[in-house]
């Protein structure tokens, strides 16, 4: 619930992750399902600090795209369906567009132009917001996008899902010299596979004594290393692809947004490269998936185009900003 946009009333999240974590990742029947037994406690719960609930709402938002149909269509459905019955005004938003727009909830100042980093399970994009809702996209990721890397080598190392915080917790006892990794510097956009075949690559070079039948390494030190060296080169990556569009749209606001905004080595690499800019990244409750943001980018987008019509269609590869 957000006053404004900008003010962050609640924010409530139902976390999917011990339901998916069983399964190494997102199951999307699982997860459509237990979006449909959420949304309605959550609703109610994020209600809960405003003395009128319901009749202080003036507005309504909701990701329309992109992500899985399924849960997709459970909050439209459920938004759309409280908007008609209650009147109120509702805006179908992209939920690229809500990571851009958690920027504002970081409790800053500033208005666009601004060029973000966006870094997720789904996407690695380099955005130039050049006023509110003119977008364009500088650089993208041709293959893994930066949080699925993250999710895909801690699954190599034995770690939990969802694996960022994993690598994280691992690597702050690791030696990140020890495995030298690869960077893959490209113009105008990313890419981890090469990193992530590395990391597969110096797995198997350990030798078949260190690694166990399922294929991770047997020694905690050679984890932890490698969490540590992929890590190292992963944010590398992350901040030359932030230099290069720096230094072509001459910005002077950067934000690093979404999951992997969460990684505290990216966000003091970040912070320490860009220090004669201003850089915004959000605290980390607003930088994983979260409602606030949808809201943020809702409020934006109901001030310069005014409410959607209802009925409108959820888009499972929304590729616009919106
Ligand atoms: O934005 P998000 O919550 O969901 C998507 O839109 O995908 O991002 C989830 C991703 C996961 O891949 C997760 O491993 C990654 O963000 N992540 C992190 C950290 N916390 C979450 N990656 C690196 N370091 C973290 N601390
Ligand atoms: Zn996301």
């Amino acid at each position: 619930m957000l006053r404004d946009g900008r003010e962050v009333l609640s924010s409530v999240i139902s976390s999917q992750i011990a339901l998916h974590a069983e399964h190494g990742g997102v199951v999307p029947e699982l997860a459509a399902r237990a979006h449909l037994e959420a949304i309605a406690p959550v609703v109610d719960a994020a209600l809960r600090p405003l003395p009128g609930g319901w009749d202080d709402v003036d507005a309504l938002a909701v990701t329309r795209g992109p992500g899985l149909v399924g849960c997709l269509l459970v909050g439209a459905l459920y938004a759309q369906g409280a908007a008609a019955a209650r009147g109120l005004p509702i805006v179908g938003v992209s939920h690229l567009a809500g990571h851009v727009y958690s920027a504002w909830l970081a409790g800053r100042h500033f208005e666009p132009p601004l060029l973000a980093l966006v870094v997720s399970g789904g996407h690695t994009d380099c955005i130039e917001l050049r006023e509110h809702g003119v977008a364009e996209r500088l650089a993208s990721t041709r293959d893994d996008a930066a949080g699925e890397a993250f999710d895909k080598v801690a699954r190599m190392l034995g770690l939990e899902y969802p694996g960022g915080p994993a690598i994280q917790r691992e690597a702050e006892s690791g030696d990140p010299d020890r495995f030298p990794l690869p960077r893959t510097h490209l113009d105008s956009a990313f890419s981890f596979s090469g990193l992530k075949t590395a990391v597969r690559y110096a797995i198997r070079d350990l030798g078949p004594d260190m690694v166990g039948a399922d294929g991770v390494p047997r020694d905690a030190g050679a984890v932890s290393a490698m969490a540590a060296s992929f890590q190292r080169a992963a944010v590398d990556q992350l901040v030359w692809g932030l230099e290069q569009a720096v230094e072509r749209t001459g910005a002077e606001q950067i934000a690093v947004v979404g999951g992997v905004a969460a990684n505290a080595a990216l966000r003091s690499a970040v912070t320490e490269r860009f220090s004669g800019l201003t850089v915004v990244i959000p605290p980390l409750a607003l930088c994983t998936d979260n409602a606030a943001m949808i809201g943020a980018a809702g409020w934006h987008r109901l001030q310069r185009l005014g409410p959607d019509v209802h009925g409108f269609a959820v888009d499972p590869s929304l590729a616009e900003f919106a």
